[in-house]
């Protein structure tokens, strides 16, 4: 028997972002440009609207010992999951710049796609949006960014 996984996702033109994505975006451009990445020059901000309301932001912090370095998804779900342990997310935009300039769409890495599911689990599936200067990839579901995720639900 052959099986296949799917993921629906919205393409979206900037002029078609609402007022709440735009003021999302804008706190995750503040904060990569605030990141900690001299090994990589490559700045990633992540912003993630709460379910009170709040927007936490997080930035890439990276280390000389390289795999001490932390992702901006995983500092923001982090510092949410500190500040607000009861408290949902929403959405979680993500956006990030090379010495170039603008990444068009930054997909997070494995282990920020593990600790979204987490936070998927613990409350509930949540939207995530990879934020470039002209299009952002939305997906509605974030659970969908990990086919065959290990969850809580395999222990
Ligand atoms: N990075 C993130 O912050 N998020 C991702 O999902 C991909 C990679 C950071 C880690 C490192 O500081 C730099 O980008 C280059 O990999």
């Amino acid at each position: 028997m052959k099986k296949e996984v799917i993921i629906n996702y919205d393409l979206l033109r900037r002029e078609e972002l609402s007022e709440d994505i735009l003021r999302l975006e804008e706190a995750a451009v503040e904060v990569a440009h605030r990141a900690y990445a001299p090994y990589s020059c490559f700045s990633v901000g992540a912003a993630v609207l709460l379910a009170n309301g709040e927007i936490v932001v997080g930035s890439n912090q990276e280390n000389a010992a390289y795999p001490s370095g932390m992702c901006a998804e995983r500092t923001a779900l982090y510092y949410a999951g500190a500040m607000y342990p009861d408290v949902a997310p929403l959405k979680l935009i993500i956006v990030a710049f090379n010495e170039k300039g603008r990444v068009p769409i930054i997909p997070p890495c494995g282990s920020c796609r593990q600790v979204i599911m987490e936070s998927a689990t613990r409350f509930a599936p949540f939207e995530i949006l990879l934020a470039g200067d002209e299009e952002v990839v939305v997906l509605k579901d974030c659970r969908k960014l990990l086919p065959f995720a290990f969850s809580q639900e395999n222990l």
